[in-house]
């Protein structure tokens, strides 16, 4: 083997060196005793004396550019096992697996809701947080100093502004802005000066609102109906009750069947066989009044829910606050996987 071939077979073979003990092997191959280039050298004594020194020259060039090539390789090699605070890495060390992160039970819901409301026709609209008594209170036929306020104390910024108490003023504020047809939803955080074992200061109402020409309480009671099928998955009983809210005349609730009992009678549903959901009703002609809309020509249908108690119906949860606590045992539980 002359100088020539040795080379090209080298560079094949550091090129394909990807580790220390590879880089040894090659090594031994070309500078090792019995190694290819030992072999040349050994060899010069069969050559014609007038090349020996054109040859031997050729071939301690190649041994030194050999060994300097390796030894580059084998820096390379080195760097690449140190850290960047310059520890070496073990390879061998099994690698910590990431941890996947999830929806919380409220997001799985709340698209769930979405997705349920959205293939009906609505869309989304939002409110702010902080709002003003006006649309929260007043144009929901709230007024001042009207008792009809205890039923929703909440956290004052001034006289005239506060954190909302639920997300019906979303829909007075898109009223004022929007003319009929309207079919909107919308979900988000609300307030209220309660706290305990089933309330928190803070949590979540998803609300709905349409209006049009001659819709009737059996068009609301159709979409609720359908609703409740929907996000508990099956075909289960509901009933609705006469209630009271000052915005809407006539108001109800509507209860679906125990979802733990199946409307037996149990702990959950305090052995009434029923679940209270949410309240609905027509818009009060004074809430039309208060936006410019014309009461003898359009209705309105509305209903409002709290998100935290539908996701704990949802899964059976007995205690509110778990919603809340960042608990990832109790999160994970939920396998609420990116994408559900
Ligand atoms: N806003 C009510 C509450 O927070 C819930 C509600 C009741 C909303 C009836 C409505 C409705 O839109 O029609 O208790």
């Amino acid at each position: 083997m002359d100088t020539q071939e040795i080379e090209r077979e080298f560079s094949v073979d550091i090129g394909n060196v990807s580790s220390l003990e590879e880089l040894k092997a090659v090594r031994t191959k070309y500078l090792g005793r019995k190694g290819k280039l030992s072999t040349l050298l050994k060899s010069l004594g069969s050559i014609p004396p007038e090349e020996r020194p054109k040859v031997g020259r050729l071939a301690n060039e190649l041994k030194e550019y050999i060994m300097r090539t390796i030894s580059q390789k084998e820096e390379e090699l080195k760097e690449k096992m140190v850290g960047s605070d310059g520890e070496e890495i073990d390879y061998t060390v099994p690698g910590r697996i990431p941890q996947w992160g999830g929806l919380h039970p409220l997001s799985i819901v709340k698209s769930k809701m979405l997705d349920i409301f959205t293939s009906m026709g609505f869309a989304l609209r939002e409110g702010p947080e902080i709002e003003l008594d006006f649309y929260n209170f007043e144009a929901l036929n709230i007024p001042k100093n009207h008792p009809a306020r205890d039923m929703q104390d909440t956290f004052y910024i001034s006289d005239n502004v506060l954190l909302r108490t639920h997300t019906t003023p979303v829909d007075v504020r898109v009223m004022k802005e929007e003319k009929p047809p309207l079919r909107i939803l919308s979900i988000g955080k609300v307030y209220r000066r309660d706290s305990d074992l089933t309330h928190s200061p803070m949590f979540h109402q998803v609300e709905g609102l349409v209006v049009d020409e001659g819709l009737s309480l059996s068009d609301l009671k159709g979409i609720l109906f359908e609703f409740a099928k929907k996000i508990f998955g099956r075909d289960l009983r509901v009933r609705f009750r006469p209630s009271f809210f000052p915005f809407t005349e006539p108001s109800l609730e509507m209860d679906v069947e125990c979802v733990v009992c199946g409307g037996k009678g149990c702990r959950v549903c305090q052995n009434t066989g029923w679940l209270e959901v949410l309240g609905a009703g027509l818009l009060h002609r004074h809430v039309f009044e208060s936006v410019g809309y014309d009461p003898g020509k359009y209705v309105g249908l509305a209903f409002g829910m709290g998100l935290e108690r539908i996701t704990m119906l949802m899964y059976g949860l007995g205690e509110l606050r778990t919603l809340f606590e960042n608990d990832l045992y109790f999160l994970k539980q939920f396998g609420g996987g990116m994408g559900v």
